[in-house]
This record gives structure tokens, C-alpha cells and sequence, in this order.
């Protein structure tokens, strides 16, 4: 299991390995519209654990650009295993 940390009330989730994350930010109050990874509405701050995130997907690279980490698309990621903490 991996889990998702809210840098804001310390609140924890777990999620299986390989996860989207989308509903659990959801859940938490993170904002989502086309949900397609075009609009940016669901920017996150990654604060801990980037490395146990999937890789950026075309659409993240072409909003916050190549090589950003600390930012990511809710929308777009999953939790591949391990602990991640975000704030939005
Ligand atoms: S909801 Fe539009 S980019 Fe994620």
C-alpha cells in the first residue's frame, strides 16, 4: 500500500500501489474540472516523495513544463508506492 499524506491537516490516506490519486484529492477538497489534464485546475504541491510518483504525463509537461516536480496534475498521477505528501 502507498499513502498520501495533506501537507495542511496532516491527514493520511493509503491507497493500493499504482493508485490515481484524483479521488482522494478530490475527498480532501483538491479543485478538478476537465479531469483530462488540460486545464490546471488541480495543481498540487508535491512536499515529499516525488520519486514515488509516476512520471509527469505529456499533458503535465505541457502545463508546468519539462522538469518541474514539485508541481503535478492531480488529475494526472498516480502514487506508484510509498509515502507522498502534498498541499494545494
Ligand atoms: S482537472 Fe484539469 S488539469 Fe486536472
Amino acid at each position: 500500500m502507498a499513502k498520501l499524506v495533506f501537507e495542511h491537516n496532516k491527514e493520511e490516506s493509503e491507497l493500493p500501489d499504482n493508485s490515481p490519486i484524483a479521488e482522494v484529492c478530490e475527498d480532501a477538497g483538491v479543485p478538478f474540472a476537465c479531469t483530462e489534464g488540460v486545464c490546471g485546475t488541480c495543481v498540487i504541491e508535491v512536499k515529499k516523495g516525488h520519486e514515488n510518483l509516476s512520471k509527469p504525463t505529456q499533458e503535465e509537461k505541457d502545463f508546468l513544463g519539462d522538469g518541474a516536480c514539485d508541481e503535478r496534475l492531480a488529475c494526472q498521477c498516480k502514487i506508484r508506492c510509498g509515502t507522498v505528501e502534498i498541499s494545494f
